[in-house]
């Protein structure tokens, strides 16, 4: 049997044993990128659900248009770009199954074989993945502690020409740094100088618990040259699979045509839903739950990092976003900690390199989730986390 050249080089194994273990109840796990059970709002769901097939079942149960459910596509103008400061009409929005979904459409729609595209180091592993089956060339500007660096990002752009930049602005998985206002300026002006689309990729803006929210790329985009994906997934639910898209025209129609090839188009029922949390203004106090309880979340795993693990890790304080990003001394292998951590400790996370291009450079950091367990837990974990890496510190000095 053949398998495609454009799948020959793509391998989904990196984190495959994380995803073995995830469903073990007896792991505490810090990997993957799920949002707590209890911030979903399940008892609305049911009743929004009951009452919109009962309203609207003909036209919800029925085959939709592929751009996406026309009154979603209206509340995600008014009730999300509006306040963001962006103007858009219709014809600048497409729905798609998640921002993964999105993040294919574009790739589809604007990559050629060979095409330099420009990524964030370290970057979701998920675009490293769609943009290898586009066979794309993927290049990288680094990440500082203080983000992306205007200089490098313009001289990457100067030197190769990429025909887009994806960037994750704010609270970066798997970093959760912020791209200061200056470089986001900088990365529009790039994107009208040298026609280049930004891929500004903001599923984690909304989950801040401290600091001011900063202006979108997209606010300053003059060129119509930056695309903005907005998630559903971490801050209603992810199993609904609802994201949507503002872009240039243009582009968005063609992603429409490569949508209809796809998955003809997102699940109504889903979308409705969407819709109806929108218009019924429920996400600015669902907001203020959620992210109560995450910076909690964070604050009980970041309290345990200071009481548990050695000094010589680096860890990064989030002011939102769902990780927290550590780097070990060089020379360190975070992959083999992960092996001993979920086989001896039974606590797992995600290891750096599969946030990267250059996979060696990720060797030695790691990716803690804090969302997805109890307080509890988080505590239990990293104590075993800390004394694991103790361990293998006293170990490594004894050869
Ligand atoms: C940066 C980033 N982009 C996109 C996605 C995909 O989200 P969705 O569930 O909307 O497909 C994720 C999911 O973790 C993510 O972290």
């Amino acid at each position: 049997m053949q398998i495609s050249e454009r799948m020959k080089n793509v391998s989904g194994s990196a984190i495959r044993e994380l995803f073995k273990v995830l469903g073990d109840p007896e792991i505490i796990s810090f990997g993957g990128g799920n949002p707590a059970k209890e911030c979903f709002p399940k008892q609305w769901a049911a009743d929004t659900a009951q009452s919109l097939i009962a309203e609207k079942g003909d036209v919800l149960l029925q085959y939709g248009p592929t751009e996406g459910y026309l009154p979603l596509r209206k509340a995600y103008i008014d009730k999300v770009l509006a306040p963001l400061g962006i103007e858009a009409t219709l014809d600048n929005v497409i729905t798609t199954t998640g921002s993964m979904q999105g993040l294919d459409l574009i790739a589809k729609t604007v990559i050629n074989p060979g095409d330099y595209v420009l990524v964030e180091e370290p970057t979701f592993l998920g675009t490293i993945q769609i943009f290898n089956i586009a066979q794309a060339n993927i290049i990288t500007v680094p990440m500082h502690e203080d983000g992306v660096h205007a200089d490098e990002l313009e001289e990457m752009v100067k030197k190769y020409r990429p025909v887009l930049f994806y960037t994750i602005p704010t609270f970066q998985n798997p970093t959760s740094l912020v791209m200061p206002v200056e470089v986001r300026r900088v990365a529009a002006r790039l994107a009208a100088e040298y026609d280049m689309l930004v891929v500004e990729d903001d599923p984690y803006a909304s989950l801040r618990f401290t600091g001011e929210a900063l202006p979108l790329i997209k606010t300053f985009d003059t060129s119509d040259n930056t695309i903005l994906l907005t998630s559903f997934s971490k801050t209603i639910s992810p199993g609904l699979r609802v994201a949507c898209c503002c872009g240039n025209p243009e582009l968005v129609r063609k992603m429409v045509v490569a949508k209809q090839g796809s998955d003809t188009h997102s699940p109504n029922l889903n979308q409705a839903l969407v819709e109806r949390f929108l218009i019924e203004d429920r996400m600015p106090a669902h907001l203020d739950y959620i992210n109560g309880v995450y910076s909690s979340s964070c604050n009980a795993m970041m309290k345990a990092i200071r009481e548990y693990f050695p000094d010589w890790v680096k860890v990064n304080d989030p002011e939102g976003g769902l990780f927290i990003w550590c780097t070990l001394p060089a020379g360190w292998d975070a992959d083999a900690v992960f092996h001993r951590s979920v086989s001896e400790k039974l606590v797992a996370f995600v290891p750096g390199a599969p946030f990267y291009v250059q996979k060696e450079l990720g060797a030695n950091s790691f990716r803690l989730n804090f969302s997805a367990e109890p307080e509890a837990r988080i505590t239990e974990g990293i104590r075993r986390l800390g004394d694991l890496l103790r361990e293998m510190d006293a170990e490594m000095k004894a050869i």
